[in-house]
């Protein structure tokens, strides 16, 4: 079910939710390249470009970042054919401070990064609960690396299960006004 716009605006946005029915098409290399392209067109404080991405496709590396996921997602992510690590990288600052805007910057990576799967025809769904203490140790990072979530990329599963998938509703605008004292 969809949820009622008061006007038109982008229709990836309007059509776009998280699934948790994915389909076991592979998703084509070239997309795959497009969706991580778009997500690296995102503006970031001081053109810093913190995001960073960990792709896993083959079933070893999916495998490896399921591991550190809970039960009840597993389930259904394991369907998904491309698993992407989503992170922010807080050093390597052009002054050498650390960078406040990582994590709003990455979110926005996300989102360039989601719009345009969905433009593709593919389907997304983030997860950020997972154990990110623990999958932290399986990259060199350094302690100014933040793990933020890890995206479910696929096609969408033509199932009648998928096809009763509701959107979520949204909070209206109105209701998101900060109100000044
Ligand atoms: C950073 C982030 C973390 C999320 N973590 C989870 C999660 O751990 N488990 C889950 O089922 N969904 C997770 N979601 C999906 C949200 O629940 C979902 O985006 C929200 O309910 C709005 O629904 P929509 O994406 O279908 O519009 C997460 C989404 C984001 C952006």
């Amino acid at each position: 079910m969809k949820r009622v716009l008061e006007q038109e605006i982008m229709h990836e946005m309007m059509e776009r939710y998280s699934t948790i029915y994915f389909s076991d098409e592979p998703v084509a290399e070239e997309d795959l390249k497009g969706i991580l392209l778009a997500a690296t067109q995102a503006p970031s404080a001081y053109n810093e470009q913190p995001w960073r991405f960990y792709v896993a496709k083959t079933p070893q590396d999916k495998e490896m970042l399921m591991e550190y996921m809970m039960p009840s997602e597993k389930e259904w992510i394991a369907k998904a054919p491309v698993l992407i690590l989503l992170a922010g990288n807080m050093g390597d600052t052009h002054n050498g401070l650390y960078n406040y805007w990582t994590a709003f910057d990455t979110g926005c990576a996300w989102g360039y990064l989601t719009l345009e799967a969905q433009r593709r025809g593919y389907v997304t769904h983030c997860i950020g609960s997972f154990d990110r203490i623990d999958l932290r140790s399986e990259f060199q990072v350094s302690e100014d690396l933040e793990l933020y979530g890890i995206v479910a990329l696929g096609r969408p599963a033509d199932t009648a299960a998928a096809a009763k998938e509701k959107q979520m509703p949204r909070k209206t605008v109105n209701a998101v006004q900060l109100r000044r004292r």
